[in-house]
């Protein structure tokens, strides 16, 4: 046992500090200082003699094993897995609301998640996001007890070897865990795979696990018609998740009985009955505390009313998982980040970590799409009658998301076996009667106002699946602790990931001219795409794709891992450099994408990370420390 210090800030910036004793793993016997503690917090100090039963009880419950900041992919996930183990006590604190069914219907487009997202934007560069609002792009992260798992495109794919490979460094042993055929057993031991077809290749796919992942079952006709011009240009129908280069996917989903399966429906939900296990939603984390001579980190600080400050303290350890870019926000609070930055800030350095740099997105651009011919028309009555099914018996088209099912995965030139670029389709319904005639915005040809499954337009977004362009995360200056974090995404910023983007184009326009796309007379839509209008060809692209920029809003590297403090967050057991007691186990950690979506590989990170854990703490004895 030792002592140590707990400091916390109230809401008028009065500084408390109070010596409390600590220990990890060791019997809890502190409740007088406790005691202090929240009595601190609260600002008004009371005696034992005072004390009530309900302010014991207070105490005692504050004090977990394991405390998982984000009830988001990864922490619904850990929180299964940590709280399975009974004498262990388990605290999950999200800031978001609990996940609802209305956020559950396949079919219902993504901008209806808005009052469920971090609505974050990019900073202005001055050479990309040209044409957005404000010149900047939009960051749509998940603010809900499930985070993105419930507000994504719920598509499963996992990347490709070659650059889990590539997270392995010479000078680390236990980098060697996280190249490809070590951490395939981790996304199989989450899976539980629905189709018998892909599921026959036993060496990728199995069955059993928590995360149902399926294809939608309702197929029209225009699915048909992509998936067969580009069969045409050459392209193969494969399961992108076998290490293939390039195909034609009719991708697989994370659902269950044509429902989303978030990973709190899939992890967390079967499990919220245990007693050792607590879920707190709308509690926002302000601060990690850790302490300043040890290094180690002691509890976390939350509010859920604003400004209402609570304190709760880990025996064990505290683990991060509040995303790539509200990571950095609460580390940068907590002293744990870049000493220069921090100290510009205000911010007294405990740690000095390159926590934000190397943020890194996937991009893609607006501006093509195809017309359709021949849509049926759809009334409302229509639509009305299609909920209704799905609330009946999760059938009908709402039960899918359109022609988003079907990917074109495309290899440009590198020549190992991993695709540059995702063809992704996504549809919209365009209601004017001479749609040939006017001139669309690029704005109005992807704001969606139909459900995903009724549409007479297909947008094409090439996804650069692996993009070289680096940026970095800061706190807000003006308000640290609640502000918007500042994101200098620097999409585009490498000459490298235009031209990809703009050569995948090509391709995607190859596909007018296949007899497929003759038959069903699909032509190309003139939108309106000013100021590039009167450009033409490579210029007129590269001109759209720096104003119409579109970030995917899959951020990684933040808190990427690796050898050193120099270079990286967190070491390849995910424990935080000269930080004791603190994980961070989510996408922030990837130190590159891994060319494909990144929420099965956040969900194999959180599998692996749990594992890790038991294994350090069971196994192990404890000794935490013993193997730095
Ligand atoms: C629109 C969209 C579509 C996508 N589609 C796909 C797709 O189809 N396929 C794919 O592979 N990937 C997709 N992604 C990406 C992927 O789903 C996510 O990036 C991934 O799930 C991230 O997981 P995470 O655990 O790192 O973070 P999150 O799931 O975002 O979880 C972080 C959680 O922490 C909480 N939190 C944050 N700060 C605090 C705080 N201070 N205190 C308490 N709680 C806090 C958040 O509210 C959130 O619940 C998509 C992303 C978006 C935005
Ligand atoms: C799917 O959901 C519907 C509607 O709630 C229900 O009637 C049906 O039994 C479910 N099917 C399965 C296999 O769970
Ligand atoms: C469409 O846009 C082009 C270029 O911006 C313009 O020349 C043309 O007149 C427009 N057509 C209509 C019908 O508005
Ligand atoms: C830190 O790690 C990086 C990447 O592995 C390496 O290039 C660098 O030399 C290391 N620095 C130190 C000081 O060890």
């Amino acid at each position: 046992m030792k002592l140590a210090n707990l400091s916390a800030h109230g809401r008028d910036g009065a500084s408390f500090s109070v010596s409390g004793l600590y220990s990890r793993g060791v019997q809890w016997c502190a409740l007088v200082v406790l005691s202090m503690l929240v009595a601190s917090i609260r600002g008004d100090l009371f005696s034992k003699a005072t004390r009530t039963k309900a302010d014991e009880r207070d105490l005692r419950n504050s004090v977990f094993d394991f405390i998982i900041i984000g009830g988001g992919t990864a922490g619904c996930l850990l929180a299964n897995r940590l709280s399975a183990i009974s004498d262990w006590k388990v605290l999950v604190l999200e800031a978001g609301v609990d996940e609802n069914i209305d956020f559950d219907i396949p079919g219902v487009p993504s901008k209806e998640y808005r009052p469920i997202l971090w609505n974050y934007r990019t900073e202005r560069n001055g050479y990309s996001c040209l044409s957005r609002p404000g010149g900047s792009c939009e960051v749509r992260t998940g603010k809900v007890l499930g985070g993105s798992s419930v507000t994504n495109d719920m598509k499963y794919t996992r990347g490709s070897k070659v650059d889990y490979d590539g997270w392995h460094s010479t000078g680390a042993l236990s980098s060697l865990d996280w190249k490809f055929d070590s951490v395939l057993e981790h996304f199989k031991s989450i899976e539980d795979n629905g189709d018998y077809d892909v599921l026959m290749n036993s060496h990728y796919h199995s069955r059993g696990g928590e995360m149902h992942v399926q294809r939608f079952k309702h197929v029209d006709r225009f699915m048909e018609i992509f998936t067969a011009g580009f069969t045409e240009m050459g392209l193969r129908t494969m399961d992108i998740n076998t290490n293939v280069q390039e195909a034609v996917v009719h991708n697989q989903f994370a659902i269950s009985n044509n429902t989303r399966l978030s990973t709190n429906g899939a992890f967390l939900k079967p499990v919220r009955h245990r007693k050792n296990l607590q879920v707190i939603t709308g509690a926002y984390v302000t601060r990690i505390v850790v302490d300043k001579q040890e290094k180690n980190v002691e509890g976390v600080i939350y509010e859920v009313e604003k400004g209402k400050e609570r304190p709760a303290y880990a025996k064990r350890e505290i683990i991060l998982a509040a995303g790539a870019i509200n990571n950095v926000r609460l580390l940068h609070l907590s002293g744990i980040g870049p000493k220069a930055d921090l100290k510009k800030y205000n911010i007294t350095p405990i740690v000095d970590l390159p926590v934000g740099m190397n943020y890194q997105d996937q991009v893609t651009i607006g501006g093509l799409a195809f017309v359709l011919n021949e849509v049926p028309i759809v009334t409302e009555a229509d639509i009305i009658s299609d909920f209704k099914t799905w609330f009946q018996n999760r059938n009908g088209p709402l039960a899918s998301t359109g022609i988003n099912q079907i990917s074109a995965f495309i290899q440009l030139y590198e020549n190992f076996n991993a695709p540059d670029v995702e063809l992704a389709l996504i549809g919209n319904f365009i209601r004017s009667d001479k749609f040939m005639l006017t001139n669309v915005s690029v704005h109005a040809a992807e704001e969606t106002n139909m459900p995903l499954p009724y549409y007479n337009l297909v947008n094409i977004n090439p996804v650069l699946l692996r993009p070289k362009s680096r940026g970095k995360v800061m706190v807000n200056k003006r308000n640290p602790k609640y502000g918007r974090p500042v994101i200098q995404a620097n999409l585009l910023k490498e000459s490298e990931d235009l031209d990809t983007l703009v050569d995948s184009i090509d391709i995607a326009l190859q596909l007018l001219d296949t007899k497929e796309f003759k038959k069903s007379d699909i032509k190309f839509a003139p939108l309106d795409l000013f100021p590039c209008d009167r450009l033409t060809n490579r210029d007129q692209w590269n001109c759209v794709a720096r104003h119409y920029t579109k970030a995917m809003s899959n951020p990684v590297g933040t808190c990427k891992m690796g050898e050193n403090s120099t270079d990286s967050v967190v070491d390849f057991q995910l424990r935080v450099h000269g930080v004791e007691g603190l994980r961070i186990v989510d996408a922030s950690v990837m130190p590159t994408h891994a060319r494909g979506g990144i929420f099965a590989p956040t969900m194999m990170i959180a599998e692996k990370g749990a594992k890790m854990i038991i294994k350090d703490w069971k196994e192990n004895n404890g000794h935490y420390y013993s193997r730095r």
